[in-house]
């Protein structure tokens, strides 16, 4: 018997699918990054503030994930491939940074967080009144991202030791993972 053609199923377009598989994964990112910094930092005597202020920026993440992971399910795009990588070069970026002082740790997530809000506003822009739902969400977490980076330098970022080359490449690092998480 002859089967009746299954209706496409409802996907995103190519160009919406790849900035939810990449934001999805630089969501991912941050959560790790955090972890990694929380991991060292926990046992630290005397960094109990800046836990908190970790904690309190790493709670944001896990919600910000969470509604990508959402948007993942709903629109049935691909996860990129290279969650495995994220998930260990995070951590290991997290724990790094912490491990070189608490000052350190605040430069790493004003970096991150800096490429993450150039990342978001090419999209709003790119967006334009397209998909109003991703559109609002990656307003959202702009702000917050944004936040995190002024939080990062008020606690003395630019104070580490390195500050400038640092920043500079884990920009580029960002940079270089968003458009891999983008196509991979
Ligand atoms: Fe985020
Ligand atoms: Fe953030």
């Amino acid at each position: 018997m002859p089967r009746k053609p299954k209706p496409p199923a409802p996907g995103a377009t190519p160009d919406i699918e790849a900035m939810i598989r990449v934001d999805h994964a630089g969501e991912y990112g941050a959560v790790r990054i955090y972890q990694g910094q929380l991991a060292v930092l926990k046992r630290r005597k005397g960094a109990a503030a800046s836990v908190d202020t970790i904690r309190h920026m790493a709670e944001q993440e896990q919600r910000h994930l969470k509604a990508f992971d959402r948007l993942v399910n709903e629109r049935r795009v691909r996860p990129t491939a290279l969650e495995p990588v994220w998930r260990v070069a995070g951590f290991a970026l997290g724990a790094a940074t912490a491990a070189m002082g608490e000052k350190t740790a605040f430069a790493c997530t004003a970096a991150v967080e800096e490429a993450i809000d150039e990342h978001y506003a090419g999209q709003i822009e790119a967006l334009e009144d397209k998909d109003p739902a991703l559109k609002s969400a990656v307003k959202e977490f702009r702000a917050d991202e944004a936040e995190h980076r002024d939080t990062a330098l008020k606690h003395g970022a630019e104070q580490a030791p390195g500050y400038k080359l640092l920043s500079e490449a884990i920009k580029a690092g960002c940079r270089i993972a968003i458009k891999l998480s983008e196509k991979i």
